[in-house]
């Protein structure tokens, strides 16, 4: 895979970006208290015993904070954290060239965890469970088992999509944490911590209405604080104010509730096309030329969270709300709201 230079520089940036941003310690985590409450307790008993900590299952929308916290419950445990993805795995053959490769007490980070295909999980059941791999020699009748002992190791899985994952691999771990939007004051304080570091001074106003354009996501609260950076020091200011906020966000195309275009675009497609719904996901997918997945892991928790959008058993519907916000008329004989039922 490689991407154009230009971009290849923009994702060093965005990386190197990330790792000085990135909380170190709990203390420097924001928010997330009954997650970080949890977690400190289970790390402290876990050092008493001198054991290894359970296996944990980290799941939240992107950008919300569960690889960071993946580091800081290694760093915390003072272990190792080796870093894998789903995807990454493609073969049995990875996965044991991993698995036989950790030491004692290591941590080991499986992102987007739902993406491991059947045949992987299979060789993660016993290697959580009994800490054996199980590698299957040969075919047919003469097909057989050796096990190899794994040293005590910590599996530390995150996934966007919990509902996609397995009930025999959901149940091996040993706690769940779902991580949670953020409330404006805690972005707020983020943002307040990120210029610090990057030591550039936010206005009060600015910092509020920064916050609020951030879908209650640190990632994407950093990322726009960043270009706001960019835009003072080009503009030749001291510190970022509400006027240098405004004029990025506009560059951006994103609105005062964080809508950027194709935010927007789902949602005009929903109202124009579908009448403001119900519709399916694969119809609003077609229709907005988006991928399914991208709407379900970027567009629509955010949406969700905001009230524009209601999941029904008949599909996605926008809200009053989100038409008076797009500046469409809501059909006046609209039958009463529906209860954002949960659905799947
Ligand atoms: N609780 C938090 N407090 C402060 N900053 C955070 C917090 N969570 C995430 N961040 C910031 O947001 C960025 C994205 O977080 P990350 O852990 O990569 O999200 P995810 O893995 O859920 O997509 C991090 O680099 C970090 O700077
Ligand atoms: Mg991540």
């Amino acid at each position: 895979m490689s991407l154009p230079p230009e971009e290849q520089d923009e994702a060093r940036e965005e990386n190197m970006l990330i790792q000085t941003l990135r909380p170190q310690s709990f203390k420097e985590y924001i928010g997330q208290e009954v997650t970080k409450n949890n977690l400190d307790v289970a790390i402290a008993a876990a050092k008493i015993r001198q054991e290894s900590l359970e296996h944990i299952l980290i799941h939240g929308p992107a950008g919300i904070g569960k690889t960071t916290l993946a580091y800081i419950i290694a760093k915390e445990m003072r272990a190792n954290l080796r870093v894998t993805s789903g995807p990454a795995i493609e073969k049995v053959g990875d996965l044991a060239a991993i698995l036989t490769n950790l030491e004692a007490g290591d941590f080991l980070f499986i992102d987007e965890v739902h993406r491991l295909s059947k045949l992987i999980e299979e060789v993660l059941y016993p290697a959580m469970e009994s800490r054996s791999l199980d590698i299957v020699l040969g075919k047919g009748t003469g097909a057989r088992t050796i096990q190899l002992p794994l040293p005590p190791f910590t599996l530390v899985a995150a996934t966007t999509r919990i509902g996609l994952l397995s009930a025999p691999l959901r149940s091996r771990f040993g706690s769940t944490f779902r991580l949670e939007f953020y409330t404006q004051k805690e972005i707020e304080d983020i943002l307040d911590r990120s210029a610090k570091i990057l030591n550039i001074p936010l206005t009060p106003k600015a910092r509020a209405r920064l916050a609020a354009a951030s879908r209650a996501t640190p990632r994407v609260a950093n990322r726009l604080l960043k270009r706001c950076r960019d835009l003072a020091q080009v503009e030749g200011r001291a510190s970022i104010d509400e006027e240098i906020v405004m004029k990025s966000l506009a560059m951006l195309e994103i609105d005062e509730v964080g809508l950027d275009a194709q935010d927007r675009k789902i949602l005009k497609v929903l109202i124009e096309r579908f009448n403001g719904g119900p519709a399916g996901i694969q119809a609003i997918a077609a229709s907005s030329a988006e991928e399914e997945e991208t709407i379900l892991e970027v567009f629509e928790p955010y949406l969700l969270r905001l009230g524009f959008l209601t999941r029904t058993p008949r599909g996605r519907m926008v809200t009053k709300i989100a038409w008076q916000h797009l500046g469409f008329n809501p059909p006046p004989e609209n039958p009463e709201e529906p209860q954002n039922e949960q659905l799947l």
